[in-house]
């Protein structure tokens, strides 16, 4: 992902509709430049596809992957299926969000304390059962996961990320 570099959303658009490209497929081209969905696209791909602006953002509601607005400097998607509960991934939850002051599944909302910086999504298996818990923090896969583990990573990811400014000026 070039969050930092991305286009306009016009440019967007112009460079990833081409000829017998699919709207799903533009929107994940769209997606990975520029991390998500910038809703000032939504006029230029209906025109592109000769669909109303209503079509093209129900499909983009539609699909839970796409997303309208800047993902946090660190995303944390920790495994809440039945191997990692049993190792103790609802208390690790409670620590998280006691941690970043933001709430599971909550995205971007005003509510959430730490917009922007941190979002925490749950997610159902990683393939990591024998290693629970386990979670990825900006796509990158952590096991055994301890309350003072995150708390590290945490830092790291956090000095490790861009600011949330400089990838929304880009966008
Ligand atoms: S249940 Fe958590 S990785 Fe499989």
């Amino acid at each position: 992902m070039e969050h930092a570099s991305a286009a306009a959303p016009d440019e967007l658009v112009r460079q990833h509709v081409s000829p017998g490209a699919s709207l799903i497929a533009v929107l994940h081209a769209i997606q990975d430049e520029a991390g998500f969905v910038p809703p000032e696209a939504v006029a230029p791909l209906a025109r592109a596809f000769n669909l109303s602006r209503a079509e093209v953002h129900g499909v983009i509601t539609y699909y839970h992957h796409f997303r309208t607005q800047p993902p946090a400097r660190v995303a944390v998607a920790l495994c809440r299926a039945e191997a990692c509960r049993s190792m103790g991934t609802e208390a690790l939850a409670r620590h998280i969000e006691a941690r970043t002051a933001c709430r599971f599944d909550a995205g971007h909302e005003a509510s959430n304390a730490a917009a922007g910086e941190v979002e925490l999504e749950s997610v159902y298996c990683l393939g990591q059962c024998a290693l629970s818990p386990s979670m990825t923090i900006n796509g990158k896969l952590h096991v055994k996961v301890t309350p003072s583990k995150f708390d590290a990573l945490l830092e790291a990811a956090l000095a490790e990320a861009p600011a949330v400014a400089a990838s929304a000026e880009g966008a």
